[in-house]
C-alpha cells in the first residue's frame, strides 16, 4: 500500500501531469500536421503505458479522510471507482489501443485520439496536493489560470488552422504563430481585424470562438483582481485593519502622539507576527492541536526562561496553553506598584524597568528570559513596584488562577520562585529605605 503523500508516489504524480501537459500540446499539433510530428505516436503510446499503470497504482494508494489514513483496498476501489476513474481510463485505454495499433492517420479516429487529454483536468488537484503547503495559494491559482487559458488557446490556434487551411502557403510553425496571434487577439476581445472569417464555416466557428474570449475574458478580469489582492493575505489584511484604524482616530480627532503610538504598535505587530493574532487562531483549534501548536508556538519562550530549563515536560505543557501573548510600546506601564496582582510575565523580547511608585528610584532592569510580577500572586500582596515597558516587549502572560494551579502541582518550581521573589523583594524593601 502506498501514500498518497509520500515523495516517491508525488514524483511518479509529478511525471504523469508532465506527460499529461505534453500530451496537451502535441496532440492538437499532430491533428494538424502529422507529418511534422511523427514522433507523436511513439509519445503518446508511452503517455499512455504510464497513464494505465496509474489506474493500477490510485487503487494501491491510501488517502486521507478526516484526519485519518484510509487504507483498505474495498474503501479505496470505491472511491476511485465513484471519482476518476472513468475519464482515466478514457485517457489511458483507447490511447494504447489506437496508439499501438498505428490507427494514427486522423479523420474518424480523431475524436479519439484527443481522449488523453481528459488526462489534464486532474492536472489542478494533483499540483494542488503537491503544491499546497509549498507555493502561496493565491500565485498558485495565477499560474493555473494562465495555464489554461494557453492550453485553451494552443488548441483553438490548432482548429482555427483546420478551418481556415493555409491560404498564404506558409510553412507550419509560421502558419502556427499566426492562428496563435489570431486567437489571442480575438480570446482577449480585441480582435484587430487583420486576419477575418471566410465563408459560413468559418464564420460560425469564429462566433463560437469570440463568445467564449468575451466570457473567458470576463472571468479572467474578474479572478485576477481578487488573486492578486490575495498574494500576500497577511498584508492585505494588515492595510485593511490599519486604514479602519486609522479613519477611526482622525473621526474621533485622537491626538497626534496618540496616533503615532498605536501606529508604532501596529508596525511591531506586523515585523514580528505579520499582524496574526496567536490566540484568536489558537482558539479556533481542538485542544489535541492546540498543545501541540501552542508547543511550537511558545518554543522561544520557554527555550528563554531558564526557569523552565529545569522543568518536568507536564508542567511545560500545562503552562503553554495558559500562556498568552501580550504586546507593550516603550513607556507603556505593564504592572503598578500597589496594585492587586492578577498576572505575571514571562519576557520572550524587549526589557522594562523595574522602578519604585514615584519612578524616582530604578530597582532593576529585566530582559529576555526573565520574568516578573510573581512576589504578589504568591504572597497575595499587593505589588512591590511599578513596571514600565523601556522598548517594545513581548511578553507572555500567565493568570492568578493558573499560576496557583501549577505552582500547587509543582512544589519544586514553586521553591525557585519563591526563592527569587524573596531575594528581590528583600532588596527592594532594602533600598525603598
Ligand atoms: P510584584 O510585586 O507582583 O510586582 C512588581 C514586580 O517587580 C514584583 O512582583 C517582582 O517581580 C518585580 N521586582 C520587584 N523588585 C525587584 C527587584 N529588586 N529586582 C527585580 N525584580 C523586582
Amino acid at each position: 500500500m502506498i501514500h498518497s503523500d509520500d515523495a516517491a508516489k508525488q514524483v511518479w504524480d509529478l511525471l504523469v501531469a508532465a506527460l499529461a501537459v505534453l500530451n496537451g500540446i502535441l496532440i492538437p499539433l499532430y491533428v494538424v500536421y502529422p507529418a511534422a510530428t511523427g514522433f507523436l505516436p511513439v509519445f503518446s503510446l508511452i503517455a499512455a503505458c504510464f497513464f494505465a499503470l496509474d489506474i493500477a497504482l490510485e487503487f494501491i494508494t491510501a488517502y486521507p479522510l478526516g484526519g485519518v489514513v484510509v487504507s483498505d483496498r474495498k474503501a479505496i476501489a470505491r472511491r476511485y471507482l465513484r471519482g476518476n476513474f472513468a475519464t482515466d481510463a478514457a485517457a489511458a485505454f483507447p490511447g494504447l489501443f489506437l496508439y499501438s495499433a498505428g490507427v494514427f492517420s486522423g479523420g474518424y479516429f480523431v475524436p479519439l485520439l484527443l481522449l488523453p487529454l481528459l488526462k489534464l483536468f486532474k492536472l489542478g488537484t494533483t499540483l494542488r496536493r503537491i503544491g499546497e503547503a509549498r507555493v502561496n495559494p493565491a500565485i498558485f491559482r495565477l499560474g493555473m489560470l494562465v495555464f489554461w487559458i494557453l492550453m485553451a488557446a494552443h488548441i483553438i490556434a490548432c482548429v482555427w488552422i483546420l478551418v481556415s487551411g493555409n491560404p498564404e502557403g506558409l510553412a507550419p510553425i509560421d502558419r502556427y504563430i499566426k492562428s496563435f496571434y489570431w486567437t489571442m487577439t480575438t480570446l482577449t476581445t480585441i480582435g484587430y481585424g487583420d486576419i477575418t472569417p471566410k465563408g459560413s464555416g468559418q464564420t460560425l466557428f469564429v462566433i463560437v470562438i469570440e463568445m467564449f474570449g468575451a466570457a473567458m475574458y470576463g472571468l479572467v478580469i474578474g479572478n485576477i483582481a481578487g488573486l492578486i489582492a490575495n498574494i500576500d493575505v497577511a498584508k492585505s489584511q494588515y492595510r485593511e485593519k490599519l486604514d479602519r484604524i486609522n479613519a477611526f482616530l482622525k473621526y474621533r480627532n485622537i491626538p497626534d502622539a496618540l496616533r503615532r503610538k498605536i501606529n508604532d504598535y501596529y508596525s511591531y505587530l506586523w515585523a514580528t507576527r505579520k499582524g496574526y493574532n496567536e490566540i484568536e487562531f489558537l482558539h479556533d483549534l481542538p485542544v489535541a492541536l492546540k498543545e501541540s501548536v501552542a508547543l511550537h508556538l511558545n518554543k522561544e519562550i520557554i527555550e528563554r526562561v531558564p526557569l523552565f530549563e529545569k522543568a518536568e515536560p507536564s508542567l511545560i505543557r500545562d503552562i503553554i496553553l495558559q500562556l498568552e501573548p501580550a504586546v507593550f510600546t516603550p513607556g507603556d506601564y505593564i504592572v503598578r506598584a500597589g496594585e492587586l496582582g492578577r498576572d505575571m510575565f514571562f519576557i520572550s523580547k524587549g526589557s522594562v524597568d523595574v522602578i519604585s511608585a514615584d519612578e524616582k528610584v530604578t530597582y532593576a532592569t529585566l530582559t529576555t528570559g526573565q520574568f516578573f510580577g510573581e512576589i504578589s500572586l504568591l504572597l497575595s500582596l499587593p505589588r512591590n513596584a511599578t513596571i514600565k515597558a523601556s522598548s517594545f516587549c513581548d511578553l507572555y502572560r500567565l493568570d492568578k488562577e493558573h499560576f496557583d494551579i501549577v505552582i500547587e502541582r509543582y512544589p519544586d518550581f514553586k521553591e525557585s520562585i519563591r526563592v527569587l521573589a524573596a531575594k528581590r523583594r528583600e532588596e527592594t524593601e532594602s533600598r525603598r529605605k
